[in-house]
């Protein structure tokens, strides 16, 4: 397993990352099983959220992981606080907010502290100053080691920064073949023939790279917002064919040429695999052995319906 050393966060961390998302659809045995699976593939980094099942996942998890006998130290595990899409509709990044989304992350996790503590979704009403209040206390309690942000825009992070004393070494986007608006914008820039060429998350990923904030990339597999997986889609015959010679050629499955695609980008990126089967999740992890060329990067880009400008 390729791993990474992140900037002011981390040191050694995995370069796939485990998704709990789906979690709360398996058994404790179950989901002790794709922990160990996961161990023996050298993952070492587990992505929660509150809302996640409305907590299950985060419960599953840590119910799971006394059973699968992995070591509370040798891993990391990120929770992510502040969306209340089902619950109160709304998201929240006030500071009782944030300090109250740790204490039931810890409980139904059942650890002591959270490695890395993200905000979800941006909160239209959020004030710095109690975002920083909040990190403050956390970090000084022992409860969170390192901090980030997810789907946030550089103006956002910016605005954040000017109050927050720690680092934010993370920010988690949506970024698969099938979704590329992270990337499009850049090779597309000032076309009016096509939609791609609209900036939407103002260079978030230039801005990522400037600032040493490590993109993890989520739904890695899946077409629009968790319509499936592209890999062996009907809709998607072109990709697929490229996937399986690349496939072929580096004796791998599908899905860990497009995971790999994912990790070859320069941005040094980590990618959250979202599946809660032990096979498929074996399958994703032999993309840490594979190096796509530069040419072979871009026949995957213009196999999923895109094209030089
Ligand atoms: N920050 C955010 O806003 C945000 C949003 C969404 C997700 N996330 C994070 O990203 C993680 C991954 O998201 P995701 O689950 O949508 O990602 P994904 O890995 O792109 O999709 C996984 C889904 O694809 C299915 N799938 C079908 N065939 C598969 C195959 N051959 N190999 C692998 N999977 C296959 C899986 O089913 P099986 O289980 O049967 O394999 C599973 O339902 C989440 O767990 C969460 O941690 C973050």
């Amino acid at each position: 397993m390729q791993t990474i050393d992140v900037v002011n966060g981390p040191q050694g961390v995995s370069r796939i990352i485990l998704g709990c998302m789906r979690m709360p659809a398996l058994s404790v045995q179950d989901a002790a099983t794709m922990l160990r699976t996961a161990s023996e593939e050298g993952i070492n980094f587990y992505d929660h959220a509150t809302c996640y099942g409305m907590g299950e996942a985060e419960t599953r998890f840590g119910d799971a992981f006394q059973v699968a006998g992995l070591k509370r130290e040798e891993v990391v595990i990120q929770s992510k606080c502040g969306l209340h899409h089902r619950d109160r509709k709304e998201f929240d990044w006030s500071r009782d907010d944030i300090l109250d989304s740790v204490d039931g992350s810890l409980s139904r996790l059942k650890t002591d502290y959270l490695d890395v503590l993200l905000l979800h979704r941006p909160d239209l009403l959020f004030e710095p100053e109690q975002v920083a209040e909040a990190f403050e206390r956390l970090e000084k309690s022992g409860k969170v080691r390192f901090f980030g942000v997810s789907n946030v825009t550089p103006g956002q992070l910016m605005l954040l920064k000017k109050f927050v004393r720690q680092p934010l070494v993370f920010n988690q986007l949506q970024f698969s073949l099938d979704q590329t608006q992270l990337i499009d914008g850049g090779l597309y820039m000032n076309n009016l023939k096509t939609e791609r060429s609209i900036d939407r998350d103002n260079e978030v990923l230039n801005y990522c790279r400037l600032n040493d904030i490590t993109v993890q990339a989520w739904s890695p597999l899946q077409f629009g917002m968790f319509k499936g997986c592209f890999v062996d889609h009907p809709d998607f015959p072109e990709l697929n064919e490229v996937l399986g010679q690349l496939g072929e050629q580096y004796h791998v499955p599908k899905t860990a040429i497009a995971i790999a695609w994912i990790l070859r980008h320069p941005a040094h990126m980590q990618a959250i695999a979202g599946t809660m089967n032990p096979q498929h999740l074996k399958d994703i992890c032999a993309a840490s052995n594979v190096n796509l060329t530069h040419q072979e990067w871009y026949r995957l880009y213009l196999a999923s319906g895109k094209f030089l400008p």
